[in-house]
């Protein structure tokens, strides 16, 4: 069985998580190929909810292997504090079960460090990260003077490379961002002691991978962050500094195209964004409070790694072309159509006008994204409750006519749709 891939087609937050989940059941690995804890995913068994940053969602189902892939990022605290919360609540974060590509790259309290630097530094143009040394990491990866994970397989050659990379983020963070310096030694021994427990989990991630598809095993490529946030084809600055596109999991896991066989896009029934840059279907007041909740239920907009309130807008159909597009998606999956119950009319962006004329695809060139206008169709709502629906014969005409839509326009069928963050709450749609 070949690899199916899940992706973001928005901005992150679309509900990758609860999709992985549902699909991992059938799976024999699931592997995280881009970013690190910038990331959140949540994922709701009844009434517990996992909320996972690096680990592969598919680590709650016993059987699955979970793999952090060689285009990941890792921040070891954060992997054992991770592993440490789910092996409390009995779930085996053994070496058997989670396992860690030897070519994926370190993230230490240095990056973190110029991360916030450099954000102070862009003030009112700061890119809003999650300031978890995502920029940082992935420049020392393109400037070939990282620290790949291979190293915790060795405490001597570990330490020295961390002591030397912290003395060389020192000298940037004082001389050039007035900051404090960190003290080299002290990182250097506590990755030593991070080394002692991961370094049983070290594999090499492509083999891993091989051995399964040529015996046939499916392997889930969990996606992070989304389409909108890819550096080559995301909205430019204002990006993460990876490739959560369909592309990245090809080189962020070292399986090749040739053997993909479903690339799933998984798109929010409305947009929202966290961190600054252009958003043309942007709400604010009352109708935004309406999409993001109160912040009272774990599934509201506000962000699982920061707590941000998630800015909130309508489905841009734009942009889900170009998602289905630079992905080649072969189908979707529609979340949180419940959130739209209730409302009289649903309007739906269509297009934009730019610069008195009218276009139907999204331009990434952010002067050219501003100016754009979204225009509106908009669908007849629904007033029932589709929460316990589960069959697509349960859902409400007008519900039905909202997902046909984004079919239709955005050029890919919809293969799921998700009513509730449950694990039973999805529909597959004929
Ligand atoms: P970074 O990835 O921390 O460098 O942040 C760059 C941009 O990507 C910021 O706008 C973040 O808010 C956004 N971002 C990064 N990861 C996620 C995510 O998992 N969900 C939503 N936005 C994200």
């Amino acid at each position: 069985m070949p690899m199916t891939i899940i992706i973001g087609a928005q901005w992150g937050d679309e509900g990758k998580g609860h999709i992985t989940d549902r699909l991992a059941q059938d799976a024999a690995i699931v592997a995280r190929y881009s970013g690190g804890d910038n990331a959140g995913h949540t994922v709701t068994i009844g009434r517990e909810v996992f909320k996972l940053h690096l680990i592969p969602s598919g680590i709650i189902h016993p059987g699955v292997v979970c793999l952090v892939g060689n285009g990941a990022v890792v921040n070891p605290a954060v992997m054992l504090r991770e592993m440490d919360a789910l092996a409390a609540r009995g779930v085996s974060v053994a070496p058997a079960r989670l396992k860690l590509s030897d070519g994926a790259h370190l993230i230490t309290p240095a990056h973190i460090a110029m991360d916030k630097a450099h954000e102070k530094q862009r003030g009112g143009a700061a890119i809003g990260t999650t300031l978890r040394g995502i920029g940082p990491v992935y420049t020392d990866k393109a400037r070939r003077i990282g620290l790949r994970a291979a190293l915790l397989a060795d405490e001597e050659a570990l330490a020295e490379a961390v002591q030397a990379h912290v003395a060389a983020k020192n000298e940037v963070l004082v001389k050039v961002y007035g900051e404090e310096p960190l003290d080299a030694h002290a990182v250097a021994a506590e990755y030593v002691g991070y080394a002692r427990r991961l370094a049983p989990h070290l594999v090499d991630g492509p083999l891993l991978l091989d051995e399964a598809l040529q015996q046939g095993q499916m392997v889930l490529a969990e996606g992070a962050q989304g389409t909108l946030l890819d550096i080559d084809h995301g909205t430019y600055p204002f990006v993460t500094s990876s490739s959560p596109t369909a592309g990245g999991a090809i080189t962020g896991l070292g399986v090749g195209p040739r053997l993909v066989d479903r690339v799933i896009g998984v798109a929010k029934a409305f947009t929202s964004r966290v961190g600054g840059g252009p958003f043309p279907t942007e709400l604010s007041d009352d109708a935004a409070v309406r999409l993001r909740g109160t912040g009272e239920n774990p599934w509201d907009e506000y962000g699982t790694t920061t707590g941000r309130p998630r800015r909130v807008g309508w489905l841009d159909l734009p942009m889900l072309r170009h998602a289905r597009r630079v992905n080649s998606l072969s189908e979707w999956v529609l979340t949180k159509l419940d959130i739209l119950s209730g409302l009289p009319e649903i309007p739906v962006c269509v297009g934009y006008e730019l610069d008195g004329r009218r276009v139907d695809s999204f331009p990434t060139d952010l002067p050219t994204l501003a100016r754009c206008r979204p225009l509106y169709e908009r669908l007849p709502g629904w007033a029932e409750d589709i929460m316990g629906a589960r069959r697509p014969d349960e859902l409400p005409d007008n519900a039905r006519r909202y997902v046909d839509f984004v079919a239709k326009e955005s050029g890919a069928p919809v293969g799921y749709v998700s009513v509730g963050p449950g694990r039973e709450q999805f529909i597959v749609m004929e």
